[in-house]
């Protein structure tokens, strides 16, 4: 009889590129988790630790929880933000602390808003329904991205945006109105690969966990 050996593929963890990815290379390294594929400097978008155990695949931060909600990947590094805009069903085992900013509601310095005010933004659904929670009827405009423009050449006379720093909004004329949720960076998990792959996932999580405790001191 011939015995096939069936090889269980790494643990997929989806990464955002870009800034995100700066913070989360020293918690995962404090967690004890090999971190030379994010440090890696080529255009492999898969990319596996040298044991073999993880595979970390490089996205667009908004399609993150699209591949760990479809399974794809079976866990993924995303922010408060887009988990509130696009309402996946995942798991959100780990609130990572990183990336912490605030969505706020912002407009020009001492301009007069309308009753029925135009909202540029990257995050429609939050923002319509924030104006709907406050009872004001807004026309959402949908942006992908500096959205800091749109009160400055008429487009809109407000915006619904990250601010991290608030240089942007400064540098644009622009103050906050009103905070609509506070953000950070969470572990997303895949519903039934948090079941059935538990025994990776398990260790991961308490890992992660321990590497946080010194921070939250
Ligand atoms: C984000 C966000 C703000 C800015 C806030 O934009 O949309 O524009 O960062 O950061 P700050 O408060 O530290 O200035 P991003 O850099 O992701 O680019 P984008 O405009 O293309 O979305």
């Amino acid at each position: 009889m011939t015995t096939v050996a069936v090889a269980t593929r790494p643990l997929m963890i989806a990464v955002p590129k870009g800034r995100i990815l700066k913070a989360l290379g020293p918690l995962l390294a404090r967690a004890g988790i090999d971190t030379t594929p994010l440090t890696e400097n080529d255009r492999r978008l898969v990319r596996t630790t040298a044991d073999g155990t993880i595979s970390f695949i490089f996205l667009k931060p908004d399609d993150v929880p699209t591949y760990v909600e479809y399974g794809a990947a079976d866990l993924g590094i995303s922010g408060r933000d887009t988990l509130l805009e696009k309402r996946h069903d995942l798991y959100t085992p780990v609130d990572l602390g990183i990336g912490r900013c605030r969505l706020v509601v912002a407009g020009p310095e001492g301009a007069v808003i309308p009753d029925v005010p135009r909202v540029a933004t990257k995050y429609p659904r939050i923002a319509a329904d924030h104006f709907a929670r406050r009872g004001i009827q807004a026309e959402i405009i949908t942006v992908h991205g500096s959205v800091e423009i749109a009160p400055l050449v008429g487009l809109a006379h407000l915006i619904v945006d990250v601010v991290e720093t608030g240089a942007t909004l400064r540098e644009n004329k622009l103050s906050v109105i009103e905070t609509v949720a506070e953000v950070s960076t969470l572990l997303i998990a895949n519903r039934a690969a948090y079941k059935l792959r538990a025994l990776e996932i398990q260790p991961f999580v308490a890992r992660l966990r321990a590497a946080l405790q010194p921070a939250n001191a």
